[in-house]
């Protein structure tokens, strides 16, 4: 595994591969890997010939109250996983190398955002969406893996690669998650011992809802309530927000009838989680 971290050589490097015809698998992460991550590598591997993983915690995404300072670091563990799962280039480059001082542009999204995550934390997706148009130029990725426990990301990143016809295939894997159902997280390791209990509650909630529309009830007011009722019983978190949107496009439905998302979020006081299921009843 060869570990680069300047812009320059990692072009240089990718116009080897495509000369050499090879197929490039790219998968984006902020580090501190979890299976969740090395799920998405596995993956890119069986697909492609070449797979570049990127390290990068990326400033721009994060608000200006929010964790950048504290998000979770450990070069040395991820590049031993890394290595492990056969990644053929760690891509690790500094924030002045992603951003020098001259940077005049972003991506903005126009749309998509004004729900769930983006609701809470403005920018974001500019931000995710900005680091990534870097990101897909710079590594020439023929197709890229994103997981569908950030459903609203990945459904942005579908879109705006499609809105700028964008040369890279967008791929969605499934959450991989803890045995008792928490959806695997970087940021998980700051819960404490109570917390991490009530956590599991997370993933509960979204199958008792599951469980209702099984059922037949076609009230997604009713379901929001009662998932929001589950979690205030089950976990000390503030909720944040608990939704049910059509997927991919995220607008509010009154039926189940083409594809939807239930997705929620809970602050704790060490990490701020996410969840979803994604159904498709036709
Ligand atoms: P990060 O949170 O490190 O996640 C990197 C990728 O791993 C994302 O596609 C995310 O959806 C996926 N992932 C995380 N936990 C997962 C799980 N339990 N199961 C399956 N996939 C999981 O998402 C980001 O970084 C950033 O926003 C990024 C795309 C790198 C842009 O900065």
């Amino acid at each position: 595994m060869k570990v680069i971290r300047t812009v320059k050589e990692m072009s240089s490097v990718t116009d080897e591969f495509k000369k050499r015809g090879q197929t490039i698998g790219f998968v984006p992460t902020m580090g501190y890997l979890h299976e969740g991550h090395t799920a998405l590598i596995d993956y890119a591997k069986q697909q492609c010939d070449i797979v570049i993983t990127s390290i990068f915690v990326n400033p721009l995404q994060f608000g200006p109250n929010e964790d950048f300072d504290q998000y979770p670091r450990d070069e040395e563990r991820d590049t031993e996983l890394a290595e492990k799962h056969r990644v053929d280039i760690l891509f690790m480059p500094s924030v002045d190398e992603m951003y020098p001082d001259d940077t005049i542009a972003k991506v903005s999204i126009e749309k998509r955002t004004n729900c769930l995550c983006g609701k809470s934390r403005p920018g974001h997706f500019d931000g995710v969406a900005t680091v990534l148009m870097k990101l897909f130029h710079i590594t020439k990725a023929d197709y890229a893996y994103f997981g569908l426990k950030d459903a609203q990301q990945f459904a942005i990143v579908k879109g705006f690669v499609k809105d700028f016809n964008l040369p890279v295939h967008v791929v969605g894997i499934p959450t991989v998650r803890e045995k008792d159902g928490l959806a695997k997280s970087s940021r998980n390791v700051y819960l404490n011992t109570n917390e991490r209990a009530e956590a599991t509650h997370l993933y509960q909630s979204l199958i008792l809802a599951q469980q209702f529309i099984i059922d037949g009830n076609q009230n997604t007011d009713m379901i929001r309530e009662k998932v929001t009722k589950y979690l205030e019983e089950h976990t000390s978190g503030k909720i944040d927000y608990v939704d049910i949107l059509s997927y991919p496009k995220l607008e509010p439905i009154t039926t189940f009838d083409n594809q939807f998302i239930i997705a929620i979020a809970v602050y704790f006081n060490g990490a701020r989680l996410i969840d979803n299921i994604i159904l498709d009843p036709s």
